[in-house]
């Protein structure tokens, strides 16, 4: 029996070493200087409480803005949150909108309604780590209705 503990303690020790090692391996910064007048609140003069929410529910993957929890930093949890959010900026990046072209802006309002609605948006996964991210049902209904509002009228 002490001969099974003592192998079970090399056995964590080696665990905790390759938790401390991946450590070393820091995932790069993702947020670059924005330039502001490119971000879509900006450009389409949303009211604060579309603001809010969308900060809030969308801007740590679709922004130049992430908003780090601190085990985000935590190596492989770093990883993992890092090649979603590149992956969630190179399909919508709010902070570029202004870059966008006009066929651009307009798939990304119809997406977004979409993903909102079928509460594919934000992602299951990640509320389960940031509850307070989470859109109750009359926020996601104001949130939608001002993306189909802006769709019709003009963009610019
Ligand atoms: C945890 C990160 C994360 C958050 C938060 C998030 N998204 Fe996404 N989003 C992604 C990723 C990753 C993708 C790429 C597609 C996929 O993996 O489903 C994506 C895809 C999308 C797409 C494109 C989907 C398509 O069908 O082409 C839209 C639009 C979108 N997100 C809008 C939003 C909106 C609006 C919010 C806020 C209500 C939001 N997302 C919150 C990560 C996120």
């Amino acid at each position: 029996m002490d001969k099974f503990f003592s192998k079970i303690k090399y056995f964590i020790v080696i665990i905790l070493g390759f938790a401390l090692l991946a450590q070393l391996y820091r995932p790069y910064i993702l947020n670059k200087n924005q330039k502001e007048s490119y971000d879509f609140f900006k450009a389409l003069n949303a009211p604060k409480k579309v603001q809010h929410l969308i900060i809030n529910s969308c801007y740590d993957c679709h922004s130049n803005n992430t908003n780090y929890a601190w085990f985000d930093y935590i190596s492989p949890i770093s990883w993992y949150v890092n090649t979603n959010i590149e992956r969630g900026k190179t399909i919508v990046n709010f902070s570029e909108w202004k870059s966008y072209e006009e066929w651009r802006k307009l798939s990304t309002l119809s997406a977004s309604t979409f993903n909102i609605k079928n509460l594919r948006m934000p992602p299951e996964n990640y509320l389960i780590a940031h509850p307070s991210k989470k859109l109750t049902q009359s926020e996601r209904q104001y949130l939608t209705k001002w993306f189909e509002t802006i769709s019709r009228t003009t963009l610019e």
